[in-house]
């Protein structure tokens, strides 16, 4: 993998970069359109400031946290950039209006609602504080009624993601949606580990892109050593969604690395299942036994370095993360890669 290009691309493909960064760069009040996905026990104030240094849009994972947890996040992200940055709320946290007003009482400029649909007066309480509200779109009908709802901008996950996915990559996505809403920016994720795909979806009209598994192995990120090398070693093959047994015993999707616990996983359905049938356990109960397999496997693996038992979560650009860098630097290879691919463009 070839790493920045030898030297600067010329000025004009990055001011044309520039031109089609402007709207989504303007959103955030960033020097590029790239945000950092939020990732649960990863996007802590380390990362996310390093990011917004960088002049991305570093954005924090609320995760579980309490509101007195996530208050003391911003803070120490405050204290480690000037820069805006946002926070990622999970839909159904128990304490979600807390949360936002958190946000609202620490100047948290943009609000992340993930995981669900956000109910109408969580994203109201947001707006009518003063933030702004970016929402994720599964698909266009309700790309359209979350924009009715208020939301300020989308982001469009395609399958290819590390962690929760949907079922429909970020290809058929990105053609289903872009063309068709022009009223709020749209930011695109899932599979972009490199600036060329960058270029390719913002002329397709988003207007930047929020990536996750690219940013794990930044110097400043705070993930245990041992899950930083998981990342290194794994190819986009390796990063493969849950499977799901029994359809009587749904299984949320998630995509992470292959290791003793995804197998482990297997093992667990096929022997509740068992249990199910032989009457020994009631239905309800074997889905919750089945739910709470992967309780707390992503802080095992990010923060104890437990990367047979933990859960890997890393979408399929993992494969595009071959060493430990800084993010400046990780973004500006982003960058002039995007460039670089407009200047090859130019007549000789
Ligand atoms: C380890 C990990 C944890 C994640 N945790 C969250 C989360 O807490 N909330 C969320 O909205 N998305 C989460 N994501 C998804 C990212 O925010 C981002 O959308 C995704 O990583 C983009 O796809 P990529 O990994 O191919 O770049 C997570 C992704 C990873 C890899």
């Amino acid at each position: 993998m070839d790493a920045l290009p030898p030297q600067a691309p010329p000025a004009e493909a990055l001011a044309r970069l520039d031109a089609l960064m402007a709207r989504g760069a303007a959103f955030f009040g960033t020097r590029y359109a790239i945000m950092g996905g939020a990732m649960s026990w990863v996007s802590e104030r380390n990362l996310v400031a390093a990011l917004s240094n960088a002049g991305a849009f570093g954005v924090i994972a609320c995760g579980a946290m309490e509101p007195d947890r996530l208050a003391q996040e911003i803070q120490g992200t405050q204290a480690l950039t000037q820069k805006p940055f946002g926070v990622n709320l999970i839909t159904m946290h128990p304490r979600l209006d807390q949360l936002v007003q958190t946000c609202l009482d620490h100047k948290v400029g943009h609000i992340v609602f993930a995981g669900g649909i956000p109910p109408g007066s969580a994203i109201k309480a947001a707006k009518d504080g003063g933030a702004k509200v970016v929402c994720f779109a599964p698909a266009l009908a309700l790309a359209k009624k979350l924009i009715r709802s208020g939301a300020d901008a989308l982001v469009i996950e395609g399958a290819e993601a590390g962690g929760h996915i949907g079922p429909v990559s970020l290809t058929v996505l990105a053609q289903e949606i872009l063309p068709f809403i022009r009223d709020v920016p749209v930011f695109v994720a899932g599979g972009i580990g490199r600036g060329e795909a960058i270029l390719s979806y913002l002329e397709m009209g988003a207007a930047g892109a929020q990536l996750g598994t690219r940013f794990v192995c930044a110097t400043e990120s705070i993930a245990h050593p041992n899950f930083k090398r998981a990342f290194i070693r794994g190819a986009a093959r390796d990063a493969l969604p849950t499977v799901q047994l029994d359809e009587r015993f749904p299984v949320i999707p998630v995509r992470a690395l292959q290791n003793g616990g995804t197998k482990r996983f297997l093992e667990h359905q096929a022997e509740t299942i068992r249990r199910f049938l032989a009457g020994e356990v009631e239905k309800a109960a074997a889905q919750l036994d089945i739910e709470h397999f992967w309780a707390g496997a992503l802080r095992r693996a990010v923060v104890d370095g437990d990367v047979e038992n933990g859960s890997l979560m890393a979408g399929q650009s993992v494969g595009m993360v071959t060493r430990e860098q800084p993010a400046v630097e990780i973004v500006q290879e982003l960058v002039w890669q995007a460039a670089a691919a407009i200047a090859a463009r130019q007549p000789a």
